[in-house]
């Protein structure tokens, strides 16, 4: 049996991964801070612990822990840099010194392929990249950073594995659906450029196989980073029209030309700015690009090097995450 600590248990892909692990006998601890969402693990029979990684004493975590899977993060493509800093970087950087200084034998990392965002269409993307000088928000800015903070540890002694998994969803999903949906509600979706880009998208139970496969030991564990999608690139517009379709909804796509979507985006985060809370604007630079764009990811170091294969494919996921939304029963 492993000790394996669950970082971002509370969230949607660390509740699938400290589930997945549990079921298979391991001591998992999970840990976030939202205390009713841990509630829900812990009936479940797992150990959770309330802890905010920015700020309270670490090690009694990392202390006799063989595997540390950090998932926890502010996830989000909107909101203040001091607040990504926090959670992304200096929440890291103290797990990682933690980890270190307990012995952890393995450190799974999650960064995010939005490192990669172009205004423009990239194809097969592989994982060697030199960051922008400017980033398109401070999410990419601060995930690249923490990579820095993993690969800084790695030189310091401590193994460890990056994934940057591509648009994750399934039951749970708080994030990458529900915006569409929540886009989608008056009846209309924008169909930016000819809706003919191509999109990668990840069912959550392949990210956990990811999670897995980069436990085994033949696994470089020298800090690099892989990226994870389940592999079957699609039109954005298939993939809406198998998402509307699944959950019986009448949505009529508007066709927006890509040059007039970035300006509304731009023109949107502008206003979102000088309102009160800053609010995330319901289309964004950032969404135009990953719904107007082809971004498609090379996952064959992943395949090669982790042996990772996923199995889950994205319309059985779609199904699976239809079934979960139309219950909308506590994941
Ligand atoms: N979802 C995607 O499509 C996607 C794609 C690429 C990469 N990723 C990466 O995958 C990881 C998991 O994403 P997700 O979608 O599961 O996000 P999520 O649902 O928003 O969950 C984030 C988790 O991080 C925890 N957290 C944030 N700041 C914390 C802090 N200071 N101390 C302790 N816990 C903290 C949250 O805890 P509380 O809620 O309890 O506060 C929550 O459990 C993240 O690293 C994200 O960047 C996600």
């Amino acid at each position: 049996m492993t000790r394996i600590l669950v970082t971002g248990a509370s969230g949607f892909i660390g509740s699938h991964v400290a589930k997945h692990f549990h079921a298979q006998g391991h001591e998992v601890i999970a840990t976030g801070r939202d205390v009713a969402r841990l509630d829900v693990l812990s009936r479940a029979g797992l150990r959770s612990w309330v802890r905010d990684l920015s700020s309270d004493p670490l090690s009694p975590l990392t202390d006799e822990t063989d595997v540390v899977v950090h998932c926890a993060a502010l996830s989000s493509p909107w909101g203040r840099r001091e607040q990504f800093m926090a959670a992304n970087v200096l929440a890291t950087k103290r797990l990682l010194d933690a980890s270190r200084q307990s012995g952890v034998r393995r450190f799974v990392h999650f960064s995010s392929p939005s490192i990669y965002f172009r205004l423009g269409d990239q194809f097969n993307t592989p994982e060697a990249f030199e960051p922008p000088r400017k980033w398109i928000n401070p999410y990419a800015e601060t995930k690249w950073l923490a990579e820095q903070c993993v690969r800084e540890a790695v030189s310091a002694g401590l193994p460890a594995v990056i994934l940057r998994p591509r648009a994750v969803f399934g039951e749970g999903d708080r994030a990458i659906f529900p915006r569409l949906l929540g886009l989608a509600q008056r009846g209309w979706f924008p169909r930016i450029g000819d809706g003919k880009a191509l999109i990668d998208v990840t069912y959550v139970a392949n990210v956990v196989a990811a999670v897995q496969a980069s436990m085994e030991y033949t696994v470089p564990v020298d800090g690099r980073a892989f990226n994870i999608t389940n592999g079957e690139s699609m039109q954005v517009r298939e993939l809406l029209h198998h998402l509307f379709s699944a959950l019986d909804l009448k949505v009529r796509m508007i066709p927006l030309p890509r040059s007039v979507a970035i300006a509304l985006g731009g023109a949107a985060e502008t206003i979102a700015n000088v309102m009160p809370g800053r609010p995330e604007p319901r289309l964004s630079r950032y969404g135009v690009g990953v719904l107007g764009f082809s971004q498609t990811l090379d996952i064959s170091a992943a395949r090669q090097q982790l042996g990772y294969a996923p199995t889950i494919s994205v319309i059985e996921g779609i199904a699976r995450f239809a079934q979960w939304w139309k219950s909308r029963v506590q994941y």
